[in-house]
């Protein structure tokens, strides 16, 4: 029943999209060793310092332009496959200088993916450039420079993602304000490692139209009527979420919770090959857990082309095909 409904993903790190098996060939092509975080078909990684360190292992291995092309070709079509009309992928320019490219050169790639995979099926995607919260304040407000400057014009947000637990939001707070005045979208990652207060602090400090998880908001009540009152959009990632240990399985999480609370939920994979996921079974999973019908995960859907950082028109057209 699920497969066929119309998806779109806000939250997915481009480098954490990458299949073992496309990281497999990467590493033959550059001569590396992954064995430090791949085993056959899948990542190993124990907590979430080790998976940040399979991530950068894996991003090490996209080097030029054609890499990112291809990667991005491979996860676009990929959920296209599945129904999904659009998708953001999260940007980040420091893992393409560390891997020895130019953010011109890693966006125009990333771009060319996208304009193959939209050809082949359709599918709409947009760039956010995220600053990583652990590399420190100095290198987040310099992604944001790079995004107030609209390096491409498939990038439309702005975002920061990263160890949750470093530092407090305050010491990002320039890093947003030169990326909102440059009119581009806000997302921040919140209240996923970091308890209802970082959530709190992201809406006061950042003032963002969504946050990236923000699922822990559920432990406080009044915070919870806040998101909804003030129509801040939740990018929700059960999976993630459940092989973080952040919840012990389906039942517990607070997705069915916050959508009843008011909350515009969304749904997303965040990085589906280290999680066993995809957008595909994150609808599948909140169908079988809460038994919501075709309708009610259009409605998801919905929600997230509403909130999608795209022009009106694009908007438009992705709202017509859910008809
Ligand atoms: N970077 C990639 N995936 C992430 C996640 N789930 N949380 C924070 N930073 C990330
Ligand atoms: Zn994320």
């Amino acid at each position: 029943m699920t497969g066929a409904v119309k998806k779109a993903e806000l939250h997915c790190h481009i480098e954490g999209a990458a299949s073992a098996a496309l990281v497999k060939a990467q590493a033959r092509k550059y001569n590396a060793d992954v064995s430090g975080f791949i085993s056959g078909d899948s990542y190993i990684w124990s907590d979430f310092t080790e998976f940040l360190a399979a991530y950068d292992g894996a991003a090490s291995l996209f080097r030029d332009e054609k890499d990112y092309a291809l990667l991005a070709r491979s996860y676009l079509e990929g959920i296209a496959a599945e129904n999904a009309i659009y998708a953001e992928i999260f940007v980040s320019p420091d893992h393409a200088i560390a891997g020895g490219l130019s953010p011109s050169a890693y966006f125009d790639g990333l771009a060319e993916g996208i304009a193959e995979a939209k050809a082949s099926t359709g599918i709409e995607c947009r760039m956010i450039i995220v600053g990583v919260r652990h590399l420190g304040a100095e290198k987040v407000e310099a992604a944001a420079q790079l995004a107030s400057t609209r390096p491409h014009p498939l990038i439309t947000g702005f975002g920061m993602a990263g160890e949750e637990r470093f530092g407090k939001v305050a010491d990002f707070a320039r890093a947003f304000d030169i990326a909102r005045d440059a009119g581009l979208g806000l997302t921040i990652h919140a209240g996923e490692l970091a308890g209802p207060e970082s959530v709190r602090d992201a809406l006061d400090l950042v003032r963002p139209a969504r946050i990236g998880h923000g699922v822990r908001a559920i432990e406080d009540e009044a915070l919870v009527r806040r998101i909804a009152a003030d129509n801040v959009v939740l990018e929700v990632c059960p999976g993630s979420n459940l092989a973080l240990n952040l919840y012990p399985d389906m039942s517990r999480h607070p997705f069915d919770r916050l959508l009843r609370a008011g909350v515009k939920v969304t749904l997303s994979s965040d990085d589906p090959p280290h999680f066993g996921s995809s957008i595909g079974r994150e609808y599948r999973m909140a169908a079988e857990t809460w038994g919501y019908t075709a309708a009610q995960l259009t409605s998801i859907t919905r929600t997230s082309i509403e909130a999608a950082f795209v022009d009106e028109p694009t908007r438009a057209i992705l709202l017509g095909q859910l008809d």
